[in-house]
């Protein structure tokens, strides 16, 4: 886990309220991985006081930039939101190697190409022994859960089918983030591609016990898909998300129901667990 400051490559606004943050990440920081989140501080102003917590939506160590894709909900977001790209602004530092322009004093006040970040944080998809079996992954985003999603696709150890679940066609990101995944859009109204929710795709699917399912979304959505996937015997990891304070295991700010009357840290034993495991209620 690193806490640097960094510079915004890119901010495009991909659906509405919806953007993609691109940043300088210097692969000594760590290797973020599908499930891995970052706590962001957008400003050195005491409004928002807190880090924000954000899975990370992909990591390029040859071009040195991870990125995350936030929706516009509060405070923090909307500073990030007017954040611009470095490319707009650079500033070369003499004497330096090429990365240097990436780097800015910590004396600096931040500006609105820098962010502060502690990442990478958290447990991921993929690196546990019981899905060596597995032969599929269905990767199912709802809403703001469909960076982390995205990521878990296109770090997929298996072959993987993207489903994005949409209320209409207005909020399906328009931009080319889907590049050449595979992918069912299913939108409620039926405005575009499947009409009805992920589940009732799912439903329709051949999905069977050897796939796995990972998925970030509402609870609401979690919940379904845990349901889904204990009628069908499907193994389901779900990247669970609630309110962060310190986001490091410190404060238990972030605990979610477990069985046998645990409570379990979101920002320290998650954000990925079993859907088994939560008590949904
Ligand atoms: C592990 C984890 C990963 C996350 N990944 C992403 C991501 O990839 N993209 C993304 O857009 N968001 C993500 N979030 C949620 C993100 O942290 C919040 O949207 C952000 O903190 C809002 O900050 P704000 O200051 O803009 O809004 P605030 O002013 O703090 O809140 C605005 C509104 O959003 C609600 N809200 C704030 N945080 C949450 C939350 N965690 N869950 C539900 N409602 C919330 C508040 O109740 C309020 O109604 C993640 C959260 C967690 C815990
Ligand atoms: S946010 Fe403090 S323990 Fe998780």
């Amino acid at each position: 886990m690193k806490s640097v400051e960094t510079n915004v490559i890119e901010n495009l606004e991909i659906a509405k309220n919806f953007y993609r943050l691109r940043f300088f990440w210097d692969r000594t920081w760590g290797t973020p991985l599908a499930g891995n989140f970052c706590e962001i501080k957008v400003n050195n102003l005491s409004v928002p006081l807190l880090r924000r917590p954000f899975a990370f939506s992909d990591y390029n160590e040859k071009e040195k930039y991870a990125e995350i894709i936030y929706q516009k909900r509060g405070t923090a977001t909307d500073v990030l939101s007017r954040k611009k790209s470095i490319e707009s602004n650079v500033k070369p530092i003499e004497n330096e190697d090429e990365d240097a322009r990436f780097f800015i004093s910590f004396e600096d006040d931040f500006s609105m190409e820098k962010i502060h970040i502690l990442a990478p944080l958290g447990n991921s998809f993929y690196y546990t022994s019981d899905i060596s079996s597995k032969q599929r992954v269905f990767a199912v985003a709802g809403g703001v859960g469909l960076g982390p999603i995205l990521f878990a696709v296109k770090t997929s150890p298996f072959p993987a089918l993207l489903v994005a679940g949409y209320r209409n066609e207005t909020l399906v990101p328009k931009a080319d983030i889907f590049q050449e995944l595979k992918i069912k859009i299913c939108t409620d109204d039926g405005s575009e591609g499947f009409k009805g929710t992920v589940v009732e795709y799912l439903r329709t699917s051949d999905i069977n016990s050897n796939d796995l399912i990972v998925a970030c979304g509402p609870l609401p959505m979690l919940k379904a898909l845990h349901g889904f996937a204990v009628t069908r015997n499907i193994m389901c990891k779900v990247s669970m998300e609630e309110m962060m304070a310190c986001g490091v295991g410190a404060c238990m700010g972030c605990v979610v129901p477990c069985k046998n009357g645990k409570y379990r840290r979101v920002c320290k034993e998650g954000a990925i667990f079993d859907s088994r495991e939560i008590v949904w209620g």
